[in-house]
């Protein structure tokens, strides 16, 4: 449980947490263009910790609230070691400032797209604006995990996925594999 508390009404409340459904491709959901958060309420700092609860129990390292189909620019990320002290993170409205031209290959995966993994090309470092859950604006230079990360859950944001990265091949034999499963599950 999590006393939260509400400046602009001055009211406390208990933050009740709890898990959400992450869709998986073909979702059409995970197509859109999610909307800036436009003020932090309540219900956002909510919304931040079931995102929070849903990827760890997943388990990830991100997550975009439109993966638990949330149309807004809000992600959440823990990139501490299994064995280290969790260390949640939240962005509001991120944005990439800049992108540095050396590039570097990471193995991704995506909670909306499970159970693949294939490697993608992206830029070394970034330099990444956002604001946090007590609305306090950062700018900070990501690289490694933290730079491959912030831009796989920023592409989300703008309704795009890892794999449209890959070979049309490649894509298309993914897709393909998840909607003949959903076909199924649709019995
Ligand atoms: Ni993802």
């Amino acid at each position: 449980m999590r006393i939260g508390f509400d400046p602009e009404s001055g009211s406390h409340y208990i933050a009740r947490m709890a898990m959400r459904n992450i869709i998986i491709v073909p979702d059409k959901q995970l197509r859109l263009v999610s909307k800036p958060v436009e003020k932090i309420t309540p219900e956002i700092r909510a919304l931040a910790d079931d995102m929070l609860e849903t990827m760890y129990d997943a388990p990830g390292i991100g997550l975009a609230a439109i993966q638990i189909a949330q149309p807004l620019r809000l992600i959440t990320m823990d990139l501490s070691k299994e064995e280290g002290k969790p260390e949640p993170r939240v962005f509001i409205n991120p944005e990439i400032l800049s992108s540095s031209e050396e590039l570097s290959v990471y193995e991704e995966g995506c909670l909306s797209i499970p159970e693949y993994y294939e490697e993608v090309e992206r830029p070394a470092r970034v330099r990444v604006r956002f604001m946090d859950i007590d609305g306090r604006v950062h700018e900070e230079d990501a690289e490694g995990l933290y730079a491959t990360c912030i831009q796989h859950e920023i592409d989300h944001l703008n309704g795009v996925l890892f794999i449209d990265y890959l070979s049309k091949l490649k894509r298309e034999m993914v897709l393909k594999k998840f909607k003949k499963a959903a076909k199924l599950a649709a019995k």
